[in-house]
C-alpha cells in the first residue's frame, strides 16, 4: 500500500513535470531497410505534414510478396502502433506472425503510420526537436492532427478511404480521432486492438511500470509493455525488439495518462487550473470526450483480452457500453495478454483472422 502511495505521487510529480521530451532512442527509423525489404517485400516511404507543423514519416507495403502492383484495386489499411513504439511494432516478427506482412499479402495497401516524437517522426517546420514547445503535446493532438495527415496523405495517393488498426495508444488515439468529423470522413472501418480509453482498473504492477518507465529504465518499458499475462511473447526475441524501441514521447502525454488514472475517466486535458481550463474548454474542467458524436454506421471492430492488465476487463466493458449507439463487433480472447495481440506467436491465428474477416466483411 505505501509503495502505491508512493507511485501515485510520483505520478502526480510527472503531471506537474509536463512539456519536455521523454527517452531519447538512436534507433535508425527506416523500417522499410532494416526490416521490410530484407524479407522481400516491397516498401516506400513518405511525409506528411500536420495542420500544427509536424513532419510525419510513413511507410508503405504497397502488395504482397507474391503480387505486383497491378491495376487491382487495394484497399488501404492504415496501421498505427502504440506507445514508446513506431511503425516496426507491425513487423517485428516473422512475415507470416506479423499484422503488416499478413494484410499486404491477403491484398491490402498497407501503410504504417509514427506518431510525432517517434523516431520516424521528429521534423517540424519551424521548431526543432530540442526545443521544449516541441514536446507540448498529448495523445489528444496524435487523434486531432497526426491522424488526420497520415489519412489525408493515404486518400491524396490511393483515392480511398481507409481502414484503420490502432493497437494499445493507437486505439486511444483513433478513439479521439472518431470525435473529428474530418478524421472520420475519411475512414472506412476501425479495428482496436486492446482498447485504451478507461484506465480505472489497470493493475498496480503496469501503473509501477508505468511510473518507471519515465525513470527510463528499459526494463521497465518491457514491463510496461508486457503489462498483464502474456503467454505467447517470445522472450529470445526481446534484444532484436530492443533495437527497435522504446522510442521517445513526450512527459505531456504520460501526463495525459495519470490524469486517467487518478480520474478514472476518459477526458480531455486537464489544463491544471479553472481559469486555464475555461480559456480551452468554456468550463473549468475539462470535458470528457464525447462518444456520442461518433458515427453510428462505422463499422468498430474491438478484440480484447482476458490477461490484458492495461485494457482490462473491466475497463473495456465500461468502453462497450459508452458505444452503444455504434456499430461495433466484440471479439473476446480470454488467454491473451496486452503484448500478445502485437508479438504473441500466436496472434496470427488467434487475433488476426477475426482482423481479416471483419475486414471482409465491410461493404466497398
Ligand atoms: C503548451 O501549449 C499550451 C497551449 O496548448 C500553452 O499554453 C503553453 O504555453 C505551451 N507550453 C510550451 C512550453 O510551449
Ligand atoms: C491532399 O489534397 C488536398 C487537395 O488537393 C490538399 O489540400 C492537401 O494538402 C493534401 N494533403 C496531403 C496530406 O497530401
Ligand atoms: C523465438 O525466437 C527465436 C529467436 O528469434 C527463433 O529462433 C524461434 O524460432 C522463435 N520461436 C517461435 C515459436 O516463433
Ligand atoms: C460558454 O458557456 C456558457 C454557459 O454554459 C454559454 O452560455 C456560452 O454560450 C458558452 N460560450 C461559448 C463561446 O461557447
Ligand atoms: C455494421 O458493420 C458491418 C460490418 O461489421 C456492416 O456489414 C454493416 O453494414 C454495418 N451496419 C450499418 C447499419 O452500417
Amino acid at each position: 500500500m505505501a509503495m502505491l502511495q508512493l507511485v501515485i505521487a510520483f505520478l502526480l510529480a510527472i503531471e506537474l513535470a509536463a512539456g519536455s521530451r521523454l527517452l531519447k532512442s538512436t534507433s535508425n527509423p527506416s523500417i522499410c531497410e532494416t526490416i521490410v525489404q530484407g524479407y522481400g517485400y516491397p516498401c516506400l516511404q513518405d511525409t506528411v505534414t500536420t495542420e500544427d507543423g509536424f513532419v510525419l514519416g510513413m511507410q508503405r507495403i504497397p502488395h504482397g510478396i507474391n503480387s505486383n502492383m497491378d491495376n487491382s484495386e487495394r484497399d488501404p489499411v492504415l496501421l498505427l502502433h502504440g506507445l514508446l513504439q513506431g511503425a516496426a511494432t507491425f513487423v517485428m516478427n516473422t512475415p507470416s506472425q506479423s499484422l503488416a506482412f499478413i494484410l499486404a499479402d491477403q491484398g491490402y495497401d498497407v501503410w504504417l503510420g509514427n506518431t510525432r516524437g517517434s523516431d520516424a517522426s521528429l521534423g517540424h517546420i519551424s521548431l526543432s526537436n530540442q526545443d521544449k514547445e516541441f514536446w507540448n503535446w498529448s495523445f489528444e493532438e496524435h487523434g486531432k492532427y497526426d491522424l488526420l495527415a497520415m489519412l489525408q496523405l493515404i486518400y491524396n495517393t490511393t483515392g480511398s478511404r481507409s481502414h484503420f488498426i490502432g493497437y494499445s495508444q493507437g486505439t486511444t488515439i483513433g478513439l479521439v480521432g472518431l470525435t473529428q468529423p474530418k478524421v472520420t470522413s475519411l475512414l472506412s472501418s476501425v479495428v482496436l486492438l486492446n482498447p485504451v480509453a478507461f484506465l480505472k482498473n489497470i493493475t498496480p504492477p503496469f501503473t509501477i511500470a508505468l511510473a518507471h518507465s519515465y525513470l527510463e529504465k528499459l526494463n521497465d518499458f518491457l514491463r510496461l509493455m508486457m503489462a498483464g499475462n502474456n503467454a505467447y511473447i517470445n522472450r529470445t526475441r526481446f534484444p532484436y525488439y530492443l533495437q527497435f524501441l522504446p522510442q521517445s514521447t513526450s512527459t505531456k502525454n504520460l501526463a495525459l495518462y495519470t490524469q486517467m488514472i487518478r480520474t478514472g475517466g476518459f477526458d480531455w486535458y486537464d489544463y491544471g487550473s479553472p481559469a486555464d481550463n475555461m480559456k480551452y474548454y468554456n468550463q473549468t474542467t475539462p470535458p470528457a470526450i464525447d462518444f456520442s458524436t461518433y458515427p453510428p454506421n462505422l463499422p468498430l471492430l474491438l478484440v480484447t483480452g482476458g490477461e490484458d492488465g492495461l485494457a482490462d476487463v473491466p475497463d473495456v466493458q465500461r468502453l462497450l457500453d459508452s458505444l452503444v449507439n455504434c456499430n461495433v463487433t466484440h471479439v473476446f480472447r480470454s488467454e491473451c495478454g496486452h503484448a500478445d495481440f502485437v508479438w504473441g506467436t500466436n496472434a496470427h491465428t488467434d487475433v488476426y483472422i477475426d482482423v481479416a474477416n471483419f475486414l471482409k466483411s465491410i461493404p466497398k
